[in-house]
């Protein structure tokens, strides 16, 4: 009895969890107000890493429109904005965006970088 107890709680924790992913992907609209406040500055406000702020910059800003970006998987443009970028100006943003967020921002670039893994 327990046993079967136990058991339809988890099923039903994963039926949730599952069902949460499901409904967790980006919000375009969401994206665009979380890239004009925090990230035009330097990626542009069009993502063609033409900000105002890159004049200092040792490593310029991603071109979000060049084959650079558009040939990485949604993964990867995720790790890059959570984790930040190694030996360039591109922090990760984990302490500061929400996972949520991240996922809404990400969607945003996508708009002006769709994924084309033949370049
Ligand atoms: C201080 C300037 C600066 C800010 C602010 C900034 N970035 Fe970046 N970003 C960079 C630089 C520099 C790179 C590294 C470019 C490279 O490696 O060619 C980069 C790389 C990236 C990449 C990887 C692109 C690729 O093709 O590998 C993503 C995705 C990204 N930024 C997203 C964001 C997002 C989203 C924000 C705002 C939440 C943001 N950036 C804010 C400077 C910045």
């Amino acid at each position: 009895m327990f046993v079967r107890l136990v058991l339809s709680v988890v099923l039903v924790g994963l039926s949730v969890s599952w069902t949460l992913a499901q409904t967790h992907s980006g919000n375009t609209k969401r994206g665009e107000k979380i890239f004009q406040q925090h990230c035009a500055g330097c990626h542009g406000t069009v993502g063609d890493g033409l900000g105002p702020d890159i004049k200092e910059l040792i490593v310029p800003p991603a071109d979000f429109r060049a084959v650079k970006s558009r040939t990485k998987t949604d993964m990867e443009l995720y790790l890059a904005i959570k984790q930040g970028v190694l030996f360039s100006p591109m922090h990760g943003w984990a302490d500061r965006l929400s996972d949520q967020e991240i996922r809404d921002v990400l969607n945003y670039i996508r708009t002006f970088a769709p994924f084309n893994p033949l370049g």
